[in-house]
């Protein structure tokens, strides 16, 4: 619809539609039109019904033009009387079934509350004749089933419905409460006429009484038990109606859509995003279990720093008292200084990057597994980087509940196989080249030493090879400052990136600079002002020693490991550029 600026009370300019566009050779009648010259309409009457109560001034109809250079630009004019007047009976046509299906609504909304009326004189009372509830949490397994004859053990359980099937006979309700699912199960009678019940929705919280049983034979239910309801308290309501939880998000859209991350805080209540929540914290336990085994000290260093680690372009600035500081880019810097006396340390902290592009992989504020490791050299990094990761899938997966988790929301998940595949950054380049058609550098042509092997190719080789790759021995121009030279080629350093199919690198690692000097020399090509890391060069000055770390993005490999599309689903809430809420 053509629409004319026109000044409104207060004098500012609003739109007001004018013009409705109709055409039957381009025009569509669906979602794909908008009624404009560019996206008319197809017929006279779907531009009626669509402005039903929008007041419209005028209609024009295409016409074939006479113009030899545009003929497919039509010519607008004014509908025929007849054109109208058909148009005009469909519409009342229409108008007089939305006013049937209106006075259907009323009625059934007046059946509604009148059954919800009646059903407030239904009281669910507790029997006290039945034995006392014990309460359990739905995780709980230790509780007697009945079966048959036999009875199980009468219980008390917290919840909210995650989902609800009414049936003739009875009323069927999957409870969740953090720890598991259970079925329940309402007899059709009081229980299912309440007042309560006639308002259950998906969200509802409540306390259900009864007994569990095991599941009858044919049937499945969670944990092969139901819960035989015989009383129930509502703690609290959830709408039924438009504002339903259903209607707000659903399984069915994809979970990085801006509306799914905008009701993020309803979305992680649904099967997908808490089991990759619970696939996240036992990823984490099992890094913390891996380190303590292996003698590594946890640290936290801090978030608010000053000086860069990762380059000037991703820093986020933030005032502080009366100078500036910056969110922290990696906690590397500070894990280094504590070595002499903590030994081997690791962190679990937050790092933010203001990354300017929206890929799938990078996060605003991630967070960050870093570790460090004294009197090392370059190979031992590699075993260690291979061990850690290898142990920690390994105690995931002896965990049942949450390899469960992981081969349903993964199916093709394969364990990765030892020893990972090793290949310098110069055998890549090559490889990029040796493909068919070639891999691209960032400037579509072939690659040179020199180049950065950007995230689609380094995707293509975790991919292609389909195994994790320790990748190695990158040019120093294009790592960071504080990386250690490779000892047998000075345009190389000791470095290197884990990359893993599907998700491309997750690690990034490499052997520091321990010569003091050739620190000061660093920070010179960096510009770098060595007062502001007087701190970090001094752990050269008093005793240094060969030692080397890695920071490891934990959104990137959960996205690995349950098989998700972005990082963005990895973590509890995520910011990216554009995005700092809920
Ligand atoms: O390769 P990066 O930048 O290395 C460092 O920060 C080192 N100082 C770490 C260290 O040695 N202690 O980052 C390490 C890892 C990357 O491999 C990636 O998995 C993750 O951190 N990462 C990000 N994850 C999500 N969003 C971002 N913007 C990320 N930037 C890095």
């Amino acid at each position: 619809m053509a629409v004319d600026a026109q000044p409104n009370d207060t004098g500012e300019a609003v739109g007001v539609e004018t013009h409705c566009y109709i055409d039957a050779e381009r025009g569509a009648d669906d979602q794909s039109a908008d009624g404009s010259d560019i996206r008319p309409f197809r017929t006279l009457a779907y531009a009626y019904i669509q402005n039903i109560d929008t007041p419209i001034k005028r209609y024009l109809v295409g016409a074939p033009n006479d113009i030899p250079e545009s003929p497919a630009q039509p010519v607008w004019k004014e509908p025929t009387k007849t054109a109208v007047k058909k148009a005009q009976g469909i519409l009342n046509k229409h108008k007089e079934k939305l006013e049937k299906q209106r006075a259907i609504e009323e009625e059934q909304q007046k059946q509604r509350l009148e059954t919800l009326q009646q059903a407030k004189s239904i009281i669910v009372k507790e029997d006290s004749s039945l034995p006392i509830a014990v309460k359990i949490t739905i995780g709980n397994k230790n509780v007697e089933l009945g079966s048959g004859e036999k009875k199980g053990t009468r219980v008390k359980v917290c919840g909210r419905i995650h989902r609800l099937r009414v049936q003739k006979h009875a009323t069927f309700i999957t409870l969740v409460d953090g720890y598991g699912q259970l079925q329940c199960v309402l007899a059709a009678g009081n229980l299912t006429k309440s007042y309560d019940a006639l308002l259950f929705a998906q969200g509802t919280s409540l306390a259900m009484y009864g007994e569990t049983r095991t599941v009858p034979e044919g049937h499945n239910a969670p944990d092969g038990r139901e819960l035989w309801v015989d009383y129930y308290k509502v703690i609290g309501h959830a709408p039924s109606d438009r504002d339903a939880l259903t209607n707000r998000v659903s399984a069915s859209q994809n979970q990085w859509d801006a509306i799914m991350l905008d009701n993020r805080h309803l979305v992680l209540r649904g099967n997908t995003a808490s089991s990759v929540m619970k696939v996240r914290a036992s990823v984490e336990l099992a890094f913390v279990q891996a380190f303590d085994k292996m003698s590594f000290t946890k640290v936290s260093p801090p978030a608010l720093v000053q000086g860069q680690v990762e380059g000037g372009a991703t820093l986020f600035k933030v005032p502080y008292y009366h100078e500036h500081a910056y969110l922290t880019q990696s906690s590397q810097l500070y894990l280094e200084t504590v070595l002499p006396s903590l030994g081997n340390v690791f962190c679990i902290e937050k790092s933010f990057r203001a990354e300017k592009s929206l890929t799938r992989r990078h996060l605003a504020e991630f967070t960050h597994l870093e570790a460090e490791l004294d009197f090392i050299e370059f190979p031992d990094l590699l075993d260690h980087l291979e061990e850690i990761i290898c142990t920690v899938v390994d105690t995931i997966l002896a965990d049942k509940e949450i390899s469960g988790f992981i081969y349903a929301l993964n199916p093709s998940f394969q364990k990765p196989s030892r020893p990972f595949l090793r290949m310098r950054y110069s055998d890549a380049i090559d490889w990029l080249n040796a493909q068919d058609p070639p891999i691209l550098n960032e400037h579509d042509k072939l690659h040179v030493f020199g180049d950065d092997v950007a995230e689609a190719a380094e995707r293509k080789i975790a991919d292609t090879l389909n195994r994790p790759i320790l990748l190695t021995h990158f040019p120093a121009d294009l790592k960071a400052f504080y990386m250690k030279k490779d000892p047998d080629d000075s345009r190389l350093t000791e470095s290197v990136d884990l990359l893993l199919p599907g998700v491309g690198e997750i690690v990034g690692a490499s052997m520091r600079i321990e010569s003091y000097e050739e620190l000061l020399e660093a920070y010179a090509r960096n510009d770098l002002p060595p007062e502001d890391y007087y701190w970090y060069t001094d752990q050269r000055k008093y005793g240094t020693s060969p030692h080397g770390g890695y920071g490891l993005g934990l959104e990137r490999f959960i996205a690995w490991l349950a098989g998700q599309h972005t990082v963005r689903t990895c973590c509890l809430y995520p910011r990216f550029m554009g995005r700092c809420k809920p």
